[in-house]
């Protein structure tokens, strides 16, 4: 039975059910001023007798028109009240098929059903930026992981055209290619598994973090003429010591291979607060908008200026770390500095000592 159908039969019933009472007391009232004092047929006064003759089949007749009325009314208000349903309903149903474009847009007063339907289009608007992430995430990726595939190729076909080559070229060429994709492919198994969350927690120090990075990627930031400066006291957090690991080594890498071309500074600092740690990596760099800074955390995005020497990044470095750093239940901060460059910060929640 359909609510429609229900919500008509209540109304059809109570408004009985009212007439009902309300014929039943106008009855007690005329009773008491119709005296009943002479004995006619059947011990019944004449003057009740012609009552109950008049009285009934008029009652009859108002109970069969509030029914009437009540079932039609009762039909329409109900059709009017659940018309908001409709729309909602219709745009599960179109959602249910894939497409998540269409909106209810609800108009009228701030009732439950334009809650409802808010909510409803809320959760599509979310949805469909999801899904489009999503999908522009497997087409970047897809696209990543075939160039150095078709590279390979490339150097395979030149080889296979011209026997006479020196090979070791080639195996170099394409051991470089490998190295990359391999990289590429570790880069999307960890960006899988920090969104998965599927990782074992311990407490970590974040400053014994940053020296190891520091440590392990000074020999690179010599080589292009970075200077590193780590300091901070023990900032204890809660997570996986080797995805903060790599989360601070994403973050120094960037800041040394995106840095100015000579004379170049990092400063790494850890920090607690009283209910929060923080990691801030800041550099020297090229002069960034904030319009653009917003975007880089985005997979796949990398910057617009050109690539210096040895490193051709991906644009997945900045993707990876937002992605352990909301595992982690943190927030991580991007904000351009004044004199150019970047200044990176990483929230995570304290640990008490
Ligand atoms: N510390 C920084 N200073 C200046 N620009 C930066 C910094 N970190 C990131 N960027 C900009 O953000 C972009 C995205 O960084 P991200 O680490 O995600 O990718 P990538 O470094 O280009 O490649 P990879 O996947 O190898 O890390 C960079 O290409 C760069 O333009
Ligand atoms: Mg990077």
């Amino acid at each position: 039975m359909s609510v429609r159908l229900k919500l008509t039969l209540s109304y059809a019933g109570f408004l009985m059910v009212a007439g009902g009472l309300l014929l039943t007391a106008v009855w007690a009232f005329i009773l008491r001023y119709v005296p009943d004092t002479e004995r006619g047929l059947l011990g019944v006064s004449p003057n009740r007798y012609l009552l109950v003759r008049t009285f009934f089949p008029a009652a009859a007749i108002v109970l069969a028109f509030l029914l009437v009325f009540g079932l039609l009314g009762g039909w329409l208000l109900a059709g009017r009240m659940l018309a908001p349903l409709t729309r909602i309903t219709d745009a599960t149903r179109i959602a249910a098929t894939g497409s998540l474009s269409h909106r209810i847009r609800l108009e009228g007063r701030n009732d439950e059903f334009r809650e409802l339907a808010d909510g409803f289009d809320a959760m599509l608007t979310r949805l469909e930026a999801h899904v489009a992430a999503q999908r522009r995430f497997a087409a970047n990726a897809s696209h990543e992981l075939r160039t150095p595939l078709a590279i390979s190729q490339t150097l395979l076909d030149v080889a296979r055209n011209d026997p006479h080559r020196h090979t070791g070229e080639l195996v170099e060429r394409l051991h470089a290619v490998n190295v990359r994709a391999i990289e590429l492919t570790e880069a999307l198994l960890l960006l899988s598994r920090a969104d998965q969350r599927s990782f074992s927690r311990e407490n970590v120090d974040l400053s014994l973090i940053a020296e190891e990075a520091t440590e392990t990627l000074l020999p690179f930031a010599e080589k292009h003429g970075v200077t590193i400066q780590t300091s901070g006291d023990v900032t204890l957090t809660n997570g996986s010591s080797a995805l903060l690991l790599q989360m601070t080594m994403n973050l120094l890498h960037n800041a040394i291979v995106h840095n100015v071309a000579e004379y170049g500074t990092v400063q790494v600092n850890t920090a607690s607060r009283r209910k929060s740690v923080v990691l801030t990596v800041e550099n020297t760099g090229d002069k960034l908008t904030a319009q653009r800074v917003s975007t880089l955390t985005e997979p796949f995005q990398c910057g617009t200026e050109r690539i210096r020497g040895d490193h051709a990044g991906v644009g997945l470095g900045l993707a990876i770390v937002k992605s352990i750093t909301e595992a982690h239940d943190g927030t991580l901060t991007l904000i351009p500095r004044a004199g150019g460059g970047l200044c990176v910060t990483v929230r995570l929640p304290a640990v008490g000592r």
